[in-house]
């Protein structure tokens, strides 16, 4: 198989951007994209570029386009990651929702699941003396192998790195250089292989009380950016909450978010 070209990288990074939100920049088309792209052809034994494309372009839910977006995302997670917006969902937005319902929390991406895990440990921890609460959380994330492994519910030590001594004694149990989660927190969350400028797709979940997001915008461009903000904003019952990473913001053009500073960290209101 011959290099790849600047015009072909060109060609799959924007498809990519226009799929999926991510745009890899020039400077990485060399380095990080085209090794990539050369190990997929090479594995689905492609030898010119045209066919390649033309295969995965069929439909974004080829094997070849689900392939292609599990080597390019970047997956990096860990438990209690800024963990200052768990203490915010507990103590300042869980006393503002209406505990009669079921709470509705969606983690968009949520990755390898630790996010996820996250916000139930905190929740159950908050609510261990009256066990009043009734909430479910579901993650979702366009890398099938992390939506795998986020179901398995068993994690590796660099998940841990932030974890409390104690909770990680009281919620998992050790399998050699592993950590299994206790089957009770898998009971209430549930994940799907999606993305989420999947409309239709998203909008079969319903409607949230918090959306968390974070981590992934800081990959997007900014109109990408916005078009999963408005997504998220559909998503949300009114007066729901959207969490985003410390980098992250909603563009100030937005106006349907109101902006509230809380512990240093912006958290947003659907008005
Ligand atoms: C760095 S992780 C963030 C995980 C977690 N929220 C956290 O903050 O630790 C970014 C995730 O975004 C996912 N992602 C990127 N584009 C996406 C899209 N269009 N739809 C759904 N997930 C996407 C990637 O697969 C990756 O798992």
């Amino acid at each position: 198989m011959n290099n790849l070209t600047q015009y072909q990288l060109k060609k799959i990074r924007d498809y990519i951007h226009r799929k999926t939100g991510i745009y890899i920049q020039d400077s990485k088309l060399d380095i990080f994209l085209s090794k990539k792209l050369e190990r997929i052809m090479k594995k689905y034994r492609y030898i010119r570029f045209h066919d390649f494309f033309s295969e995965m372009i069929k439909g974004e839910n080829t094997i070849l386009f689900q392939e292609l977006i599990d080597n390019v995302t970047v997956n990096e997670t860990y438990f209690f990651r800024e963990k200052e917006h768990f203490s915010i969902l507990t103590d300042y937005i869980l006393p503002n929702l209406d505990k009669n319902e079921r709470i509705k929390i969606l983690s968009a991406p949520c990755s390898t699941g630790e996010e996820v895990y996250s916000i139930n440990i905190s929740l159950i921890e908050k609510d261990s003396s009256t066990k009043k609460i009734r909430f479910h959380i579901t993650g979702v994330d366009i890398n099938s192998r992390a939506i795998k492994k986020a179901k398995s519910g068993v994690f590796g030590k660099n998940s841990m790195r932030t974890m409390p001594p104690a909770l990680l004694k009281k919620y998992f149990q050790r399998e050699g250089e592993l950590y299994r989660i206790n089957k009770k927190l898998t009971e209430n969350v549930s994940f799907y292989n999606l993305n989420v400028f999947d409309r239709y797709r998203m909008k079969t979940l319903g409607t949230f009380d918090v959306i968390f997001s974070r981590n992934m915008l800081i990959y997007f461009s900014d109109k990408k950016r916005n078009e999963a903000v408005l997504t998220f904003y559909m998503m949300l019952k009114k007066g729901g909450y959207l969490i985003l990473g410390h980098a992250e913001r909603v563009d100030k053009n937005i106006k349907k978010f109101k902006r509230l500073n809380i512990k240093g960290c912006h958290i947003y209101i659907k008005n």
